[in-house]
C-alpha cells in the first residue's frame, strides 16, 4: 500500500517511519522545511519519498492527517481533491494554546473533517497514544501480547485499511464503532496527550 502522510511533525514524522520499516511506500509531506521531509525520507530507511500534500494525495491507498487543527484548511486545500480517499486521522480539534478542544461532546474533530469532507472515507485512529511510545511499539511488535488502539470509522473498507496500518505498527487494532463515537474518545485522547 502507498500512504501519504499529511503533516510530518511528531505524529506524522514517527508514524510514516514505522510505516516505511514496515513496507509501505510512503509519501512524507506538510512540515515548515523541504529539508526536513528530504531527511524524515532518507532516515526512514524503506520506500519513503517527500512531497507536496498532493503528490501525498494522489496514488495514496491511505492518507495519514496529522496536523494541528489550526492548518487543517491549508492542508486540505493543498492536498486537492480527496474524494473516495481514505483518511485516517490522528488530528485532535485543539484550540491555538493546546489547552481544550473546540470540538467536544456534541460532536468531535473526527466528525466535522467527515462533514467538511464528504466523499473522502474517515477513520479516527492514533489519537490516543502519545508519539513519544510509537517507536518502542513497533520495536516489540512480535511479543505475544499488545498494547490495544481504538478507532472509528463508517465504513468497513475504510476501516480495514486502518486495522491493517494498526496492525503493522504493533498495536492490537479495537473496533470502537462508528465515527460519531469519537466524541468520547477524543477528550480521552487530551486526557492522555495532556499525561504524556
Ligand atoms: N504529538 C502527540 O503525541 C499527539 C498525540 C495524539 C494526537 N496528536 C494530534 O496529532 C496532530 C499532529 O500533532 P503533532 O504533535 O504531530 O504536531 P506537530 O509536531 O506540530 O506536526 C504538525 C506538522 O505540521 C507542520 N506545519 C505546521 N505549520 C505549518 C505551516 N505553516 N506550513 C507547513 N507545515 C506546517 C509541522 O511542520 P514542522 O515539522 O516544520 O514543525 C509538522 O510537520 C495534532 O492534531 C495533535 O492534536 C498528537
Amino acid at each position: 500500500m502507498r500512504v501519504g502522510i499529511l503533516g510530518s511533525g511528531l505524529m506524522g514524522g514517527k508514524l510514516g517511519t514505522i510505516f516505511a520499516r514496515a513496507g509501505y511506500e510512503v509519501i512524507f509531506s506538510y512540515a515548515r522545511s523541504e529539508q526536513k521531509l528530504k531527511k524524515l525520507a532518507r532516515d526512514a530507511k524503506g520506500k519513503a519519498m517527500p512531497g507536496t500534500p498532493r503528490e501525498a494525495a494522489q496514488e495514496a491507498d491511505a492518507l495519514l492527517l496529522a496536523v494541528h487543527w489550526s492548518r487543517m484548511d491549508d492542508v486540505l486545500s493543498q492536498a486537492g481533491d480527496l474524494s473516495g480517499k481514505v483518511i485516517v486521522s490522528c488530528s485532535l480539534p485543539m484550540n491555538a494554546r493546546n489547552t481544550e478542544l473546540v470540538i467536544a461532546h456534541t460532536s468531535s474533530g473526527a466528525e466535522a473533517l467527515a462533514k467538511r469532507v464528504p466523499k473522502a472515507r474517515f477513520v479516527s485512529a492514533f489519537n490516543t497514544v502519545p508519539s513519544e511510545v510509537l517507536l518502542g511499539v513497533f520495536t516489540s511488535r512480535r511479543k505475544a501480547t499488545r498494547p490495544s488502539l481504538v478507532y472509528c470509522g463508517y465504513d468497513s473498507g475504510s476501516k480495514e485499511i486502518a486495522a491493517e496500518l494498526i496492525r503493522d505498527v504493533g498495536f492490537d487494532p479495537v473496533d470502537a464503532g462508528p465515527l460519531r463515537i469519537v466524541r468520547y474518545t477524543e477528550p480521552l485522547a487530551l486526557l492522555v496527550t495532556q499525561l504524556a
